[in-house]
Order: structure tokens, then C-alpha cells, then sequence
């Protein structure tokens, strides 16, 4: 059984393939309406969400699919005490595709060792992300034409922020990349990652507190909030989550065609006032979520019949 728990279970062919088919679907949405008719996804959301969720439903719904599930872990049995596998057992009994989110990093993993459909991650603690990186590569080759040759800064917090440890998982496969790491000192990017994916495989990347110094060579700035329930303690939150606040003026240095992304929810550390700037492209990120989840769950539920 095929899962999707990490970004790095696709390969870069794979990838292209489903960025492809979203684009198809983003031309021709009728031809899709109804090929899911008669499955069901389940939403299992053990923490909040609004759009992965809500976009995982959309998405099946817009391929002729039904949807169920829970969006609060206070009204499921794990309030009872259930365990993670035994939720998956029955859910998979309901359900041809589950899609979930948790704030223990490597629930989906033990899920999906205990499911007969597919699972998909959709996001476990301060760890992985893969169908937010799916929806920032679609972005990024939407926008700039090429998923290779380009300057990415990551600003916020690279420590917790699941969605930057995915993204820049997937972009060390690509060719001519350099990471721009910008972060206060106490959330710096994971041992881990800077060891196991940027230095081994020779990625070039560049770490610094601040943001205006990179601005001028970025081709793509990905802003990120500052993850408050992976705190342990409020006072460490509230003196780093204003660290970096995009205002109009600190993109005086930017480059014209710089695309701003951010994987939402957006706390403050992008001004309202950036939304109408043409570089601004988190809420086409947005839209552009729920098309490539429509092509992931078009291709899972595809390999599971074979
Ligand atoms: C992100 C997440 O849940 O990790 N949001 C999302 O899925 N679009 C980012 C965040 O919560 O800051």
C-alpha cells in the first residue's frame, strides 16, 4: 500500500508528474468532476487546521468524492483513551484514502502501519509537511517557470516550521538551488536537516539573522509564523514571534519579480499591506493547494486499486 508521509516517498519524477497533472486540472477542471465517484476520504485532524483541511475536502469533493471525518481530537475516541492505530483500523473500514494531521511527530507513520488505504501525512508535529511542500513546488514552478536555478530565503521559524523541513527536503533533488536560512539564533534550522540534507548533499546555503541584508539575491522569500504551541514557555514566544515583520518598505531591495510565499496562517509577520503587491503569492498558494491534493489523491487511490 502506497502512503505519503514524507516528500522524500515521491520521486522527482513522481513530482512532476503530479505537478503536470494539477496544471491539467487547473486548465480543465470539468474533465475531473466526477472520477471519484463513489470513494471517500476520511480528515482525521487531531490538531487545528483550516486550509490543509478543508482543501483536502474540497479537493475530493471536486473530483465527485465524499468526505468524512473529525476536525477536533476532543470529539473523536482519542479522547477516550483510543489509540492511533486502532483509529486508522476503523477508520480504514469507512474510508478509501486518510488524510492526518497530529502533533506527534511519526503518528501518520505508525497509521499508516496499521491501515488498508492509503494515508497521507498532512502535517505531525514539528516535523514533515509533504503536501504543503507538493503545493509551494506547484507554486514555484507556476510562478517562476522552473523548479531549478533559484535563491529561496526561509524567514521566521526554521526550528518547529514543519513546512520549511519538507520543503527543503525536496529542493536538495533539484539543481542550482541555494537556501537562504534567515532566523533568530534560538530558531535556527534542526541539527538534523543543516547535517543530513543540506551538507550531504552539498546544497549551498547561507545562515544569518537578517532579512534585509539577503533581500537584494532572493528569487523566492518564504515567510513562516512562529509556531506558539511548540513552545515550552510563553516568555520565549512573545520575545521572538515579532523577530521579522515584512513591511512594504523592506522590499525596496527586493527584486521586482520576487514571489512571497507563506504557508499560512499568517500571525503578523507579513504586513496586510504586502497583500496587494504583485510579488505577493500566498493566497494563490492557496488555490494552488487544493489542485495538487486533487492529483495526489487521484494517484494514490489509482495505486491502490492496481
Ligand atoms: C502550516 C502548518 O500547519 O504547518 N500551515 C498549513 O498547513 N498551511 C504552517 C503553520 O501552521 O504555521
Amino acid at each position: 500500500m502506497r502512503h505519503l508521509l514524507d516528500i522524500m516517498d515521491l520521486s522527482v519524477a513522481e513530482i512532476d508528474e503530479l505537478i503536470a497533472t494539477a496544471n491539467d486540472i487547473i486548465a480543465r477542471p470539468a474533465a475531473y468532476a466526477d472520477v471519484c465517484a463513489g470513494k471517500k476520504l476520511a480528515t482525521l485532524f487531531f490538531e487545528p487546521s483550516t486550509r490543509t483541511r478543508l482543501s483536502f475536502e474540497a479537493a475530493m469533493l471536486d473530483l465527485g468524492g465524499k468526505v468524512l471525518g473529525f476536525s477536533d481530537a476532543q470529539c473523536s475516541s482519542s479522547s477516550k483513551g483510543e489509540s492511533v492505530a486502532d483509529t486508522i483500523h476503523v477508520v480504514s473500514c469507512y474510508a478509501d484514502i486518510i488524510a492526518m494531521r497530529h502533533p506527534k511527530e511519526g503518528a501518520p507513520r505508525v497509521a499508516s502501519m496499521h491501515s488498508e488505504v492509503p494515508v497521507i501525512n498532512a502535517g505531525d508535529g514539528g516535523h514533515n509537511h509533504p503536501t504543503q511542500t507538493l503545493t509551494d513546488l506547484l507554486t514555484i514552478s507556476r510562478e517562476l517557470g522552473r523548479l531549478n536555478d533559484f535563491t529561496i530565503g526561509f524567514c521566521g521559524d526554521l526550528k518547529f516550521g514543519r513546512t520549511v523541513h519538507s520543503l527543503i527536503s525536496a529542493l536538495s533533488r533539484y539543481t542550482g538551488i541555494k537556501i537562504v536560512l534567515i532566523s533568530p539564533e534560538e530558531l535556527e534550522l534542526p541539527d538534523y536537516i543543516q547535517r543530513d540534507v543540506i551538507d550531504k548533499n552539498g546544497l549551498e546555503s547561507y545562515k544569518t539573522t537578517d532579512l534585509l541584508e539577503v533581500m537584494p539575491q532572493l528569487d523566492v522569500l518564504y515567510m513562516t509564523r512562529v509556531q506558539k504551541e511548540r513552545f515550552f514557555n510563553e516568555d520565549d514566544y512573545l520575545r521572538l514571534r515579532d523577530s521579522y515583520i515584512l513591511t512594504p518598505d523592506k522590499l525596496d531591495t527586493a527584486k521586482k519579480d520576487l514571489k512571497i510565499l507563506h504557508p499560512l496562517p499568517r500571525v503578523n509577520e507579513i504586513s496586510v499591506k504586502i497583500d496587494a503587491d504583485p510579488r505577493a503569492c500566498y493566497f494563490k498558494q492557496v488555490r494552488n493547494g487544493k489542485f495538487i491534493r486533487m492529483a495526489l489523491i487521484l494517484k494514490l487511490l489509482k495505486e491502490a486499486e492496481a
